[in-house]
């Protein structure tokens, strides 16, 4: 019912030339396509053009998202990019709330959520993230503390077609540290967040929704996530920036 999906997030990792070499390298390795697995790479701004010129040529079976977006349509916004102008050079994903956007950048949910609403407006999916720090975790409200998150991240929205609308569960603690969150864990909070998703928008549209898991996720452990009833995917760093390790999870999820 939901085809699973593996998005790369580059983070602000390769240049506009490695970029279009990492690019072309998992365009060869997944050359023989990704079955029902939907795939998304991330790239830094900078290298999103060169990355959608070689899904084009290539023919490439993975589908470009940004890493960040402004909720305004234009104007004076030093550094920002407004969502058409990530339309306009073929992005159809964004993350929104990564935890080191809140963290390093100060963003907000309610910002999150305005950059959710901007995105869908102009037909670009959302992967949303989220994702308790360790004092959370050890406190025992890793929970609540997500429910909350996801509450604020989704006031208002409405989702029509909910293959449009995808979260990322990302334990900080978990992020770049090698500590990966057992499948148990993934699990658990997953599950949380379908079930606010069910009391929000409805159980059809909440069953409809991608949860990705993100943290360490990796070729030797991402099978272990999806086993579970609602993880249905991973938000992939580290392991993004190698053509044959991100494609090595690709074909783990097909
Ligand atoms: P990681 O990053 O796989 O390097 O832990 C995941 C993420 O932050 O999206």
């Amino acid at each position: 019912m939901r085809n699973r999906m593996i998005a790369g997030n580059w983070k602000m990792n390769k240049t506009y030339t490695e970029g279009v070499e990492l690019a072309s390298g998992l365009a060869d390795e997944l050359k023989d396509g990704t079955g029902s697995v939907d795939v998304v790479v991330c790239p830094p701004a900078v290298d999103l053009k060169g990355v959608a010129e070689v899904i084009d040529q290539k023919k490439a079976p993975f589908a470009l998202g940004a890493q960040n977006v402004y909720w305004e349509e234009h104007g004076a916004f030093t550094g920002e990019t407004a969502p058409d102008m990530l339309t306009n050079i073929g992005a159809t994903y964004c993350i929104i709330g990564h935890s080191e956007r809140r963290g390093y950048f100060h963003e907000t949910d309610e910002e999150i959520n305005k950059k959710a609403k901007a995105l869908m407006a102009h037909g670009i999916v959302p992967i949303s993230c989220c994702g308790e720090p360790l004092e959370v975790r050890e406190a025992g409200k890793h929970v609540e503390f997500v429910v909350d998150q996801i509450k604020k991240d989704t006031e208002g929205l409405e989702i029509a077609d909910p293959s449009k609308y995808v979260i990322a569960y990302e334990p900080i603690w978990a992020i770049g540290t090698g500590k990966t969150a057992t499948a148990d864990d993934a699990q658990e909070v997953c599950g949380a967040i379908r079930k606010t998703l069910a009391e929000i928008f409805g159980q059809k549209t909440a069953d409809g929704i991608r949860i990705l898991y993100g943290g360490s996720a990796k070729p030797n452990n991402v099978a272990g996530f999806l086993e579970k009833d609602d993880v249905d995917g991973a938000l992939v760093g580290g392991a993004s920036l190698k053509a044959d390790s991100f494609a090595a999870m690709v074909k783990a999820a097909m």
